[in-house]
């Protein structure tokens, strides 16, 4: 087929518009209101907006241009993109779709959980026992990750909801995408002024702000601390999970510098405001129960089940504002999930051409809906942890490694800038070469090597060998089938 007429037979966006509220709806997810926040809150709050800000401009913005660019120029999804680089490549795709399949599993247990919140708004059911009811009621969560303890039905239920939901945003491929995102991009945004003006206006909330933006320069000596903002910007921005690719995929010409930044910052802004949101109504409650702030943020990923609810339990309207709360959460969730089931139906449609989406998508949601099961198990919090733990870590950024090393060595930084300064009216210097070519890659390779020498010195989260095997699993085995898929003889 030739490449006008595929372009022709290709989905396209409505307009240039939808796909910008398409990209930043994936962009903007959880991850701006639920781990940007405990992040802030576990790596000293305004200590982690320093290297975020740093990785964000460094290696985020210019691995975001690259992958716009990619899916613009190939019209084709993650493994058709490197596969046409070279056929030995496809595995990189593979891999990315393979590692943001296993994030998109948990993170739609964490929508079940949220989905039960919601329900529980109206009555604002965790009272002043926010931790009790998260833990016990909600999760019924087993003493240890070996204990599994049979299914939690309640989440099994609500699982089974967000996987319906999902399959119906995107069953009409970018139609349907196009109609929901009017919605679900602008909504939480909304939501979350109402949130942070809530949050300002409370006593004590100023305690709250300083925490979050007075940074603590010594914090920056923790290598930690950059793995997590390095992993953070991967998981923010949607990259490296071949969502961007995708979405690019279905444009014909836009300005892809221009659209990049505009993606990023707006996600950016969105995670910076949400954290004034979040850190002023801790400050409330620091106050209101004369303990620190720096105690109360540190909860990590319950944060958002437990602190938060409990502060938003100690003031006026409180159903009100924690319906708000979660309202917000699903919104801003439910366009990031759809937007992988999106980027792996369009991988699987470029291969199958034959085999209508619809199907290809419902397939996808099937499946994650089964391989989530084990999160809805009474330990499945645990391999939540673990999982997040090897998948964003390792996972993504070892995608990140491959990518830019793809572009960088074998396709040529230069070719593919050529090809973006084409339409663009703000050019692209030959900063973004070297910078794809070899300060991602060589940053980005030194902070793993950090990350595994803290890892086998020491079992993640003191959790047993076996559970640390499952972790590498989730990082080698979505390697294992890109490589064999890159050396699997194909026809042409
Ligand atoms: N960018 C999304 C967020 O910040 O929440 C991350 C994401 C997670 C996208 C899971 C897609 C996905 F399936």
């Amino acid at each position: 087929m030739s490449k006008r007429k595929r372009k022709i037979l290709r989905e396209r966006w409505s307009s240039h518009w939808i796909f910008l509220f398409a990209a930043i709806g994936s962009a903007v997810g959880l991850g701006n209101i639920w781990r940007f926040p405990y992040l802030a809150g576990k790596y000293g709050g305004g200590a982690f907006l320093v290297p975020y800000l740093i990785i964000l401009f460094l290696l985020g913005i210019p691995i975001l241009i690259m992958e716009y660019a990619l899916g613009q120029r190939m019209q084709r999804g993650a493994v058709g993109v490197f596969g046409k680089i070279d056929k030995r490549l496809r595995g990189i795709g593979v891999n990315a779709v393979f590692v943001s399949f296993i994030i998109c599993v948990y993170y739609a247990v964490v929508m079940a959980w949220t989905l039960i919140y919601f329900f529980h708004s109206f009555k604002v059911s965790w009272g002043n026992a926010p931790k009790e009811f998260f833990f016990t009621k909600v999760l019924e969560m087993s003493s240890n990750i070996r204990f599994l303890d049979g299914i939690n039905w309640t989440i099994f239920a609500a699982l089974i909801a967000v996987w319906v939901i999902i399959y119906f945003c995107i069953w009409k491929g970018t139609k349907s995408v196009g109609r929901v995102v009017l919605v679900t991009m602008p909504l939480p945004i909304l939501l979350i002024l109402i949130l942070v003006i809530r949050g300002i206006t409370l006593p004590g909330s100023l305690e709250g702000i300083l925490f979050y933006i007075i940074p603590n320069f010594r914090a920056l000596l923790d290598v930690q601390v950059w793995n997590a903002a390095i992993s953070q910007i991967f998981f923010t921005l949607s990259i490296a999970f071949g969502i961007m690719i995708a979405y690019a995929s279905f444009n014909d010409k836009i300005n892809i510098k221009k659209d990049a930044w505009i993606t990023a910052i707006t996600n950016s802004v969105i995670s910076i405001v949400a954290g004034f949101a979040v850190f002023s109504t801790l400050g409330f409650m620091a106050a209101k129960q004369s303990v620190p702030v720096a105690e109360l943020a540190a909860e990590g990923p319950s944060l958002a089940f437990i602190a938060y609810p409990q502060a938003l339990s100690l003031m006026p309207y409180a159903g009100l504002f924690s319906l708000i709360f979660f309202v917000t959460l699903l919104s801003l969730a439910i366009d990031s999930a759809f937007s992988f089931v999106e980027a792996v139906s369009t991988v699987f449609s470029d291969a199958f051409k034959r085999i209508s989406k619809k199907w290809i998508s419902l397939v996808i949601c099937i499946g994650g809906f089964l391989c989530g099961i084990i999160f809805t198990s009474r330990a499945g919090m645990y391999f939540l942890d673990l999982f997040d733990h090897f998948a964003t870590n390792y996972g993504l950024v070892l995608v990140g490694i491959f990518e830019c090393l793809a572009v960088g060595w074998v396709y040529g930084a230069p070719k593919l800038r050529r090809y973006i300064n084409r339409d663009s009216d703000w050019k692209l210097g030959k900063w973004w070469d070297f910078s794809i070519k070899y300060l991602c890659p060589i940053v980005l390779i030194y902070l793993i090597i950090a990350q595994l020498v803290i890892d086998l010195t020491k079992n993640y989260g003191d959790y047993p060998n076996w559970a640390m095997l499952i972790g590498w699993g989730v990082v080698l085995v979505p390697i294992l089938v890109g490589v064999i898929i890159s050396f699997w003889p194909s026809k042409r």
